[in-house]
Order: C-alpha cells, then sequence, then structure tokens
C-alpha cells in the first residue's frame, strides 16, 4: 500500500465485486465523510450454480468473465458517468474463489492503468464491514457480527483498517449452515430465505438440536454440530411430510439465532468502547428472527443497533466503491501488482495467534 496525496472531499469511486457468486459494480461518491450510492448494479448468478445446491467456483469465474463488462457499463450509465467522472478505481482483491476474485482485480487494475486512476485493491470484509455505513451515518467504533456464507465472527471496528477479531466460528459460517439445511430439507438455494419463509410455518421447540457454545466464555462460535443433527434429523423423515419440514427449519432458526444471541452478548462484554452500537451485516443479517434477537439485546444494554438495508447485507459492489472511497480519502492506494488473495483475514494478529480455517472445509460460499 502506498499514500497518496490528500484528495477533494468530494470523491466518486467505481467498484467492483466478484469474489463468490455476484457480478457486481457500483459507483459511490463520498462528500465530506457522507456516501451517496450513485448506482448499485448485482447481476447475480444463483441460477447458474442451483442445480448443484452451491456455488463451484469454474462456473462462477467464467460468468464473472462473461457479464462483467456489462454490468461496469450498466453502473456507469445509470450514473451517468464517463470514466473521465471517476477519482478512483476499487476491485475485491479477496478473500474470496480466486478465480473469480482475478476476473474483477484484473478488470479494475485495467481501468486504473487505462484511465490514469488510482487503484484500491479491498479485502471484501473490509466492504461487509463498512457496509452499514451506506445506508447512513455510523460512527466508529462499532461491534460487527458479520455473518456471511463464509464467514461467521465478531469484530470491533475501531475506523479504517482497525479491526479486532474478537471470536468467529470455529467450523461452518452460519450461512453454510443454512445452506445445508435447506438443501436436505430439499427447499433449494440459496438457504437462507428459504429456511427462514419454511420456517414461519413451524414449531422452533419441535426438535431439539444442539447448541454449541452456549453459556461459555468467549464468543466463538460453531455450527457444526448443528448442521450434522439437522440433516440427521432430515434423512429420518418421511416423503411429503410438510409439516415436520417446517417445523425443523424452525427448531434449526431458533438454534441459530440462539447461539449467536448468546455469542453477541459474550461479543458486546469484550467489545470496550464498541459496544456502544451493535450492527449486522453480510447475507445471514438478512434474516428477520436474528435481527429481531438482536436488537432486543442491543436494547436491553442500551446500546444502537444498526442493521443496514438487505440489498446492502448480501454481496455487492457499493460496498466495495465505499471502502474504496474512504482509503482514497484516507490517502491509501495500491500497486498494481497487488495480488488477487483466496485468504486475507481482516485482523491478521488474531488469525495467525487462533487460526479457524480448517484446511478442506469447503461451504457454499467458503
Ligand atoms: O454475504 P453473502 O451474500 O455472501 C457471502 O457469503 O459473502 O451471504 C450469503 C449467505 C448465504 O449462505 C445465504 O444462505 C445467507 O447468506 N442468507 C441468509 C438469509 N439470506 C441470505 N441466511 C439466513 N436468513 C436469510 N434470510
Ligand atoms: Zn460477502
Amino acid at each position: 500500500m502506498t499514500a497518496a496525496q490528500a484528495r477533494s472531499p468530494s470523491l466518486t469511486v467505481l467498484g467492483i465485486e466478484t469474489s463468490c457468486d455476484e457480478t457486481a459494480a457500483a459507483v459511490v461518491r463520498l462528500d465530506d465523510g457522507r456516501a451517496e450510492v450513485v448506482s448499485d448494479v448485482v447481476w447475480t448468478q444463483i441460477e447458474e450454480h442451483a442445480p448443484y445446491g452451491g456455488v463451484v467456483p469454474e462456473i462462477a469465474a467464467r460468468s464473472h468473465v462473461e457479464k462483467l463488462d456489462a454490468v461496469i457499463a450498466e453502473a456507469m450509465a445509470k450514473g451517468g458517468l464517463g470514466f473521465a467522472d471517476l477519482d478512483g478505481v476499487a476491485a475485491t482483491a479477496g478473500p474470496g474463489l480466486i478465480g473469480g476474485v482475478m476476473v474483477g482485480l484484473m478488470t479494475g487494475k485495467a481501468i486504473a492503468l487505462a484511465r490514469g486512476l488510482p487503484l484500491m485493491a479491498i479485502n471484501h470484509l473490509e466492504g461487509h464491514a463498512l457496509s452499514p455505513r451506506l445506508a447512513a451515518p455510523l460512527p466508529f467504533p462499532y461491534l460487527l457480527l458479520l455473518a456471511s456464507g463464509g464467514h461467521c465472527q465478531f469484530l470491533a471496528v475501531e475506523g479504517l483498517g482497525r479491526y479486532r477479531r474478537l471470536g468467529s466460528t470455529v467450523d461452518d459460517a452460519a450461512g453454510e449452515a443454512f445452506d445445508k439445511a435447506a438443501k436436505v430439507l430439499g427447499l433449494g438455494f440459496p438457504g437462507g430465505p428459504a429456511v427462514e419463509r419454511a420456517a414461519r410455518d413451524g414449531d422452533p421447540r419441535r426438535y431439539p438440536l444442539p447448541r454449541s457454545f452456549l453459556g461459555q466464555p468467549g464468543c466463538d462460535m460453531s455450527f457444526a454440530g448443528l448442521k450434522t443433527a439437522t440433516m440427521r434429523a432430515a434423512q429420518a423423515l418421511p416423503d411429503g411430510a410438510l409439516q415436520d419440514r417446517a417445523d425443523l427449519a424452525a427448531s434449526f432458526q431458533a438454534a441459530v439465532v440462539d447461539v449467536i444471541a448468546d455469542r453477541a452478548a459474550n461479543a458486546m462484554d469484550m467489545a470496550g468502547d464498541a459496544a456502544a452500537r451493535l450492527v449486522v451485516a453480510g447475507g445471514v443479517a438478512a434474516n428477520g428472527p436474528l435481527r429481531a434477537r438482536l436488537e432486543a439485546l442491543a436494547s436491553a444494554r442500551g446500546a444502537e443497533f444498526h442493521a443496514p438495508p438487505l440489498r446492502y447485507c448480501t454481496d455487492n459492489a457499493a460496498m466495495i466503491a465505499l471502502a474504496g472511497a474512504e482509503r482514497l480519502t484516507a490517502g491509501f492506494t495500491d500497486r498494481l501488482d497487488a495480488p488477487a488473495r483466496p485468504r486475507w483475514p481482516l485482523d491478521a494478529a488474531a488469525a495467525a495467534a487462533r487460526p479457524v480455517h480448517v484446511p478442506g472445509r469447503k461451504g457454499a460460499k467458503a
């Protein structure tokens, strides 16, 4: 990373996101710390991966190659902008499926090189961490639960580039567990919204499923045991059995919510000043019952609760453009040889001290 010269207060940045199964481009204007989403285009590959019940990396990378140029052109056209109107280009440089990351990062580099613009190589997780600031002003520090298909962690977000990981899943991400539960219940992909829908008609007390780490110190999480127990219960169901399936979906979701709420209470105890604001981001933050429980927790402790609009919870390029604009404002840009990185922890020190990645494990969106 190199320090660039201080820029004018109003910056317009193109963001590019291709780390998983969304091909996305967006333009964000940052004016005196206030973000305006000028355009926000997301082309989802969900249908291409649906037959496989999870994201197939090779299909994802090829699809990004096919779609990205058009998605960028659409984002620029919707904003009524030409490349000459941009102050910089931000592209996700990891972590993610490496083929897709390379497609987006190379494209960002090409635009930066051709137009003489600064490049910001963005950590996808930093994009999620800052995403709540797209919707409304949100001052640092805050406590963030980042829960998506590939990640599940509590972070104290202390400032731009200053993230303290307080705890994380020791096995599967919560979204991965939702996707798996949906698969065994025959609910389709992606799993989260399908499980939430099915759970509305179900009895959450019907199946007593495991709640790992509940009541224990710290804020690490585990969902592998719950995933396996849900799978066993689903396999024991007779064909059809719609009510049983709804009950199992509801029981599964209740277990996830119980675990996350219990861990979030401890995370608030550990977060210091950041505990004044509890924020959720990542695809799983779209879950209604989870939001409601965390909102109640925050309010019981006199903390603010922030949940970005759903379109900023799931993968998008506006959060990448915002991270890029904030970095550009702070004078941080990257060289054109910035690498694409399959793994890239936000808090490198915590990741080195307590690695949580289990080699070989692949979630739907890991
Ligand atoms: O952040 P995201 O779009 O992609 C990454 O993983 O980076 O998150 C997608 C994940 C999927 O696992 C999906 O099943 C989950 O978020 N998800 C949900 C809901 N909507 C999406 N999980 C629970 N309830 C939902 N309503
Ligand atoms: Zn994501």
